[in-house]
């Protein structure tokens, strides 16, 4: 047993997919989230700047005696946590190998399309991976480099005229691709699940990064004895760089519950 926190990061709300599936799945776990809010979006960012943006959200959870890091975040898991998981004791999980794994397990056609920041489909990350659990693949990529901004901003829901045509200008390469699952390959897109399942149609399968590494987090935690003790209520515990409001409301209306009390602001160095 092991009852000290999870820590998760994104750069802003995209890793609160992750953090759902954790808070339904454990509800014994205690949760420390950070959503580098100040600085988001990542996507388009120089590799050194992802580095160094990581390794200060990855210090300031290990600054809270955490057993395990999630890097929900697309961007830092695809470009800079190959260079640096190896710096820490805290075991690190990223988002590519357990998200490209559900992917090869779903496809039948072998026909797989990726969509993630400018950094994260540039990397090949999520290609190569998919390589390995299923050869012979045929993957399709694109950027959406508007979808974390909108996401940000609340513009999810179907009917928002705003983000059905970007949906449309983005993925209708992909719709000609017949392809039958498709990866979110940025923590902020499940937040778009309803419009882009809407628009590819429903016999493309979708795959969310947060939740799939997630799951693989509790199976292994389960194997290491380290989860929580069961008979405990898990505390959860949000931190953002910039201010509090705007986070509030959209994570609230997110995560199903009022966690406005659970918010602090804070700074990175
Ligand atoms: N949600 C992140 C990702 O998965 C970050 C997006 C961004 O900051 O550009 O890539």
């Amino acid at each position: 047993m092991d009852n000290r926190p999870i820590g998760v990061f994104d750069s802003g709300l995209g890793g609160l997919t992750a953090m759902r599936k954790l808070v339904e799945a454990m509800p014994n776990e205690d949760l420390i989230y950070l959503g580098d809010t100040g600085r988001v979006p990542y996507g388009g960012r120089s590799k050194d700047t992802i580095i160094k943006y990581a390794r200060q959200d990855i210090e300031f959870l290990l600054g809270h005696d955490i057993k395990a890091i999630v890097v929900a975040c697309g961007t830092v898991s695809t470009v800079a946590l190959e260079q640096i998981s190896g710096e820490y004791d805290t075991p690190i999980f990223g988002v590519v190998e357990p998200t490209a794994w559900k992917a090869a397990k779903l496809t039948a056609s072998g026909r797989i399309g990726i969509i993630g920041t400018v950094n994260s489909v540039n990397s090949g990350a999520y290609d190569r991976a998919i390589q390995r659990f299923r050869p012979g693949s045929y993957t399709f990529s694109k950027a959406c480099p508007l979808f974390v901004p909108l996401v940000e901003n609340g513009r999810v829901n179907r009917g928002d005229r705003v983000i059905e045509l970007v949906v449309e200008e983005y993925l209708s390469e992909l719709r000609e691709q017949e392809i039958d699952t498709l990866i979110l390959g940025c923590t902020h897109y499940p937040l778009l699940s309803d419009v882009i399942s809407d628009f590819m149609g429903s016999g493309v399968k979708l795959v969310s990064p947060g939740e799939e590494t997630a799951e693989y987090l509790i199976k292994k935690l389960r194997q290491a004895d380290a989860l929580a003790q069961p008979d405990r209520p898990g505390r959860h515990r949000y931190y953002v760089t910039d201010s509090t409001e705007g986070f509030e409301r959209l994570a609230s209306l997110f995560m199903d519950s009022d966690i406005s009390g659970e918010v602090s602001q804070t700074e990175l160095f």
